[in-house]
């Protein structure tokens, strides 16, 4: 049996819907099966949070791979790593985990060295295990959607820093290969898109897609944080996310690799097919 986390989420919901195109049985841990997006009968759900260890012990009874990815918390670290020691005392055998490109030995900040440090507890425990260490999602560009409508316009501190943006939804795709694939254990995969460009590459193709001009402003780091201190109230995450983004400014992410389309047998994802798709959430209110 397969286990997934983070089911309801970007990356963990595109590993389950591949799973259930190709009728691979899995279990899914959700907090709120409400929130489910795949076939909820192509899978069994544990309701439950993975800061119960019960339930994670419950969910991960006869299961012998697993993902295991969560949203940025206080907390992520210390739940990744239970559920991980957990996986390991029931016996699973192989264990993917959504990491970051930016994980590494030297990682300073917050959210890579998390990442860096889980990764780690998760290789001493003794079973196969795959890291997934995605560029910047495209998906992050949907925050920016409500400004480009109205304003053709979006914001990021980032300068001319680039990116080899990916869709998050071909990293859940890449999950499920290796969950159901073999030659995987011991990988530490650096996914990347199609194309490594800065932001007023992406406000082009962005705006050539929706056929009108959009525009990216250079931020400073200080309206940066003013701005999102209005979205994000937990003191903890503002650091966090401002402290990775100075990192991103730096040019930390400026690497593109061909393993996503290695791996998916197809091209990733582009940043133009990305924005037909969701144009809706992009186009001006009437
Ligand atoms: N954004 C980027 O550009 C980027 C780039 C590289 C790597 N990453 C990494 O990608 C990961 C996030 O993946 P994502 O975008 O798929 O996340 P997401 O869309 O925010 O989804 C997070 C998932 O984790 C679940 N979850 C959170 N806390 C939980 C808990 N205590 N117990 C059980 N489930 C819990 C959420 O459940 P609910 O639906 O109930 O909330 C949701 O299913 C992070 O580790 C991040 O560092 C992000």
């Amino acid at each position: 049996m397969i286990l997934l986390t983070g089911a309801t989420g970007r990356v963990g919901s595109a590993a389950a819907k591949a799973l259930a195109r190709a009728s691979i049985p899995f279990r899914a841990l959700v907090r709120d099966p409400e929130k489910v997006t795949f076939d909820p009968g192509a899978a069994e759900i544990v309701q439950g949070d993975l800061n119960d260890p019960a339930i994670v012990d419950q969910a991960l009874q006869g299961v012998s791979r697993a993902l295991i990815v969560m949203g940025n918390h206080p907390d992520q670290s210390k739940l990744e790593r239970r559920f991980a020691s957990l996986a390991a005392d029931v016996g699973v055998s192989h264990l993917v985990k959504v990491s970051s490109m930016e994980a590494a030995p030297d990682a300073t900040a917050t959210l890579p060295k998390n990442h860096y440090d889980t990764e780690q507890h998760i290789a001493s425990l003794g079973l196969d295990w795959t890291f997934l260490r995605p560029n910047y999602y495209m998906q992050n560009m949907l925050m920016y959607a409500d400004s480009i409508a109205r304003d053709n316009r979006f914001a990021l501190p980032l300068g001319t820093a680039k990116t080899a943006m990916i869709d998050a939804r071909d990293v859940g795709e890449v999950a499920a290969v290796v969950l159901t694939g073999e030659g995987h254990a011991g990988q530490a995969y650096r996914l990347t898109g199609p194309t490594m460009m800065d932001f007023h590459e992406v406000a082009a193709r962005i705006g050539a897609v929706l056929e009108r001009p959009v525009a990216y402003v250079a931020q400073s780091p200080g309206a940066f944080r003013e701005v999102l201190g209005q979205f994000i109230k937990s003191a903890w995450q503002l650091d966090a996310v401002c402290e990775l983004f100075a990192e991103i400014a730096a040019g930390s992410l400026e690497e593109q690799t061909s393993t996503t389309a290695d791996l998916l047998g197809r091209p990733a994802m582009d940043l133009e097919t990305f924005t037909k798709q969701f144009a809706g959430a992009f186009a001006p209110a009437n």
